[in-house]
């Protein structure tokens, strides 16, 4: 359904990533971006100007009460997400909270709920899962071409930013995490996650977890703020293929490589098995360069228009944050598995999907 008016939108953060979001979702013609909220003056100053026709207030009432306003946009610090998307989401406003979508899980299940409820569109922003490296891995994923996805591993480092509030988990793997359940689709049963705080004490910049999944599926993710180079490496290992992700990469961030190894089917002995190693050929896929974030932006929009589910809903916000708490968890019990319960999967299997349309 074609939308009679402009969808007017509201950010509230506009420290490092929020800019980023205004300037996206202003150049969308469905949409009209009204506020800017920052508890900070001088980031307010900044976006007035970058943005001269934007309002801009230090009080988050405002955008609350103003009842022009249909949706809101998140990018303010994870502790504050919650108490934000909550009052929005109680103001009857669509909501996007930056990732992660909360501090913990029962926090995303409220946010969830009130979002059905209230039949109103939460999305969670896992940019990556927009981007075209990671969408042509889904396709060459889901049409067998590298055989079994038999597993992921994940790198994700670079020197610093330091987080007060959060530890390297919790800043860079909601990107990993997100990347691999967008490509798995299945859920993750159990975490284990060991790490070191070598600067701050309590809060890790070293953390190194694996994933298990539901179908058997396993994954490693390595984040840091400890590393001289910027690093971010995914290697989808499939039984008959591998694909190297290098987002770093101007443009051949994907390389498919026709490499394997063939377990040869039966020996008597020890001496005569022989593993059978395939190389073949390496080939990089065309990709259409689109800024990430501008399709996420404009997918929030349809999803407002038309009601779709959007593709990192709220309920995959939830997902991530498990696999985060799950590995908090862990890293008190120094590496020990820590099994995902089941609760979250009900709660997505018992969930009728209605939103209010514009
Ligand atoms: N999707 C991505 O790729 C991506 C990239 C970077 C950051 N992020 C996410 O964006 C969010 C913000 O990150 P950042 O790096 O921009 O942080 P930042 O610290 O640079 O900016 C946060 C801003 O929020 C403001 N703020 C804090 N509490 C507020 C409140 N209650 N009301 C109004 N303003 C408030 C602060 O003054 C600050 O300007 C985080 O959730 C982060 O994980 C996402």
């Amino acid at each position: 359904m074609k939308p009679t008016k402009k969808i007017n939108l509201a950010v509230v953060g506009c420290g490092y990533w929020g800019p980023n979001l205004i300037r996206n979702l202003g150049s969308i013609p469905e949409c009209h971006v009204k506020i800017a909220c920052d508890r900070d003056q001088e980031r307010l100053a900044h976006v007035r100007q970058l943005y001269p026709g934007i309002k801009t207030t230090t009080d988050y009432e405002v955008l609350i009460n103003d009842t022009e306003i249909d949706a809101i946009c998140i990018a303010t610090p994870v502790w504050t997400h919650f108490e934000l998307a909550k009052k929005s989401l109680e103001a009857g406003k669509h909501t996007f909270v930056e990732k992660p979508m909360a501090s913990n899980v029962s926090q995303c299940r409220e946010l969830v709920e009130l979002a059905d409820r209230n039949m109103l569109i939460l999305m969670t922003g896992h940019t990556f899962i927009y981007s075209a490296p990671v969408r042509k891995i889904k396709k060459i994923v889901m049409c067998g071409d590298i055989g079994e996805l038999l597993y992921i591993s994940s790198q994700r480092m670079n020197l610093g930013l330091f987080q007060k509030d959060i530890n390297t988990a919790w800043d860079l793997a909601p990107h990993d995490i997100s990347i691999i359940l967008y490509i798995m689709e299945t859920h993750v049963t159990a975490v284990n996650c060991q790490g070191e705080a070598n600067i701050n004490t309590g809060i890790e910049d070293v953390t190194n977890m694996s994933l298990k999944f539901s179908n058997g599926g396993f994954a490693t993710i390595q984040n840091s703020w400890l590393d001289p180079n910027k690093v971010r490496r995914m290697t989808f290992v499939g039984s008959k293929r591998m694909i190297l992700y290098d987002d770093n990469e101007p443009l051949e961030k994907i390389k498919i490589y026709d490499k394997r190894v063939e377990v040869p089917p039966h020996y008597d002995t020890f001496a005569e098995f022989h593993y059978a190693y395939h190389y073949g050929d390496m080939y990089v896929p065309y990709l259409k360069q689109v800024e990430p974030l501008k399709v996420e932006c404009k997918h929030f929009l349809d999803c407002i228009i038309t009601g779709q589910e959007p593709n990192s809903s709220g309920l995959d916000g939830m997902h991530v944050v498990e696999v985060l708490e799950a590995a908090s968890e862990s890293l008190k019990r120094e590496g020990a598995r820590v099994e995902i319960s089941e609760i979250s999967q009900e709660l997505t299997n018992s969930r009728t999907k209605k939103y209010a349309v514009v």
